[in-house]
């Protein structure tokens, strides 16, 4: 956490006011990084896919949406507040010693014993109002799953892109809920971004493409560059499937805080197909042209977030390393060092000219204009060269351009691996070439 915020990659929000609860902020490379793990996704979904197209659904949605969801009656935690010191507890918080609503129960803050409620049922949906008037006709909701506004769009989507049943819908968007015991960073905050793929597929299939989909997203969340003995799957067991699920996958990663989810496969069965059906008083059955069959889809649902994978990604890139040789003696000893897919890092190469004299800081600035039109690159003439690595190293850079006193000479850099701290020599000329390869994949 303190890497992200001395680096600018997440910043609580409203900070100068003291924060808001579990609301973070992206920084210039937090923000950079995000994107980068959106767009890989968007791409292996949408764009290498002839089966799956995109949407971009508004975040408000008609309040029948939710009932129709289940997220009305079902989306909620069983909640017990304390009479005495007025805070609120999720019901099954361990440090609760007795059963709530009892004498025996004794309040984990101020220690109190038979003040605390009996268990209540707490929705998670944030509401708001629309419209001027205030009343109860004007309650609306914040979106708690990208989902719903996939289903509500299927038969449009379907229809204009002449899809056929198998085919998917992908959407990347902002979600919200009011989680009562959010925390670990931006590992469960207030509001978050999902990346969504509701599959639709023929009864009786769902099995398969359920298997299918679990297999391609581990091996996306591999493609990443996590490393495999820090993921693992967790299957749900009765007691832990949403209210529309019927099987449930989690992949799970191994974070400093432990075992925990950062993607699901869900199958949802027609759920939630048939509660719109039936609220909305509209077909939404797919007439098979080959067959003349009408049906209402199954959906198998891949639901990852964006938040928890970058999370994920960072967590997985932290590195904190002792450094030998030439370096070692020029930045310090230790360094900590993100190791993050070159593909992924926020800024792709960082330029330095060694000194700021003899016509070094002027080539170094060509350079950095050239590369700027290709990649995402720093310009860094503040320090030590070792200060400069190091800095470097812990924003994920990958690649080091430094410009030195041959360099003037014969229109060579040197350009440094921020992982193996190797460095080759290349011609100025060759360098958007020499990176484009190295940053592939
Ligand atoms: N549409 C299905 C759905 O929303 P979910 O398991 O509730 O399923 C899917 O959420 C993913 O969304 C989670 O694996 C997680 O990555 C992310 N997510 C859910 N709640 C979150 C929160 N409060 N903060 C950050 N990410 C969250």
């Amino acid at each position: 956490m303190s890497l992200a915020k001395r680096r600018g990659f997440v910043f609580q929000s409203s900070e100068i006011y003291g924060g808001l609860g579990s609301v973070w902020d992206y920084g210039p490379l937090g923000v950079e990084l995000k994107k980068n793990i959106k767009e890989r996704w968007w791409r292996s979904m949408v764009h290498e896919r002839h089966d799956i197209e995109g949407l971009d659904a508004a975040i408000l949605m008609h309040p029948k949406v939710w009932e129709a969801s289940g997220h009305v009656s079902g989306f909620t935690d069983p909640l017990v507040d304390c009479k005495q010191c007025k805070n609120r507890f999720r019901a099954d918080d361990p440090r609760i010693k007795g059963t709530p609503g009892q004498p025996d129960a004794q309040c984990p803050v101020c220690g109190s014993k038979g003040t605390l409620t009996a268990p209540r049922q707490f929705n998670l949906m944030f509401k708001t109002f629309m419209g001027p008037v205030e009343d109860q006709a004007a309650v609306i909701y914040m979106r708690p799953e990208t989902a719903q506004g996939i289903y509500v769009n299927y038969l449009n989507v379907q229809q204009s892109s002449r899809q056929k049943i198998p085919f998917g819908i992908a959407q990347v968007g902002k979600a919200f809920r009011n989680e009562i015991t959010p925390g670990n960073f931006i590992f469960r905050t207030r509001e978050f971004e999902q990346m969504e793929m509701q599959f639709f597929v023929k009864p009786g299939s769902e099995t398969e493409w359920f298997e299918f989909w679990r297999t391609e997203r581990m091996n996306w969340v591999k493609g990443l560059g996590i490393r495999e003995e820090k993921l693992r799957w967790h299957q749900h067991g009765p007691d832990e499937l949403a209210h529309y699920a019927k099987d449930a996958y989690d992949i799970q990663y191994e974070f400093p805080f432990g075992w925990n989810e950062f993607e699901g496969i869900h199958n949802r069965t027609d759920f939630d197909l048939s509660n719109h059906q039936k609220h909305a008083g509209k077909k939404l059955e797919y007439l098979d042209p080959k067959t003349n069959e009408k049906f209402l889809p199954y959906v198998v649902e891949t639901s990852a977030g964006a938040d928890r994978t970058t999370l994920v990604v960072l967590c997985d890139a932290y590195r904190e390393e002792e450094v030998r040789g030439e370096e070692a003696a020029e930045g310090g000893e230790q360094r900590v060092v993100l190791k993050l897919k070159p593909s992924l890092a926020p800024l792709k190469a960082a330029v330095f000219p060694l000194v700021n004299k003899e016509g070094m800081p002027e080539l170094a600035h060509r350079i950095h204009d050239d590369l700027r039109r290709h990649f995402n690159v720093f310009f860094d003439d503040g320090g030590s060269i070792g200060r400069r690595y190091r800095r470097q190293d812990e924003a994920g850079t990958p690649y080091g351009v430094t410009i030195d006193g041959q360099s003037t000479q014969d229109q060579t850099v040197t350009v440094r691996d921020r992982d193996t701290l190797k460095q080759d020599r290349v011609a100025t000329g060759k360098l958007v070439e020499y990176l484009t390869q190295k940053l592939a994949g």
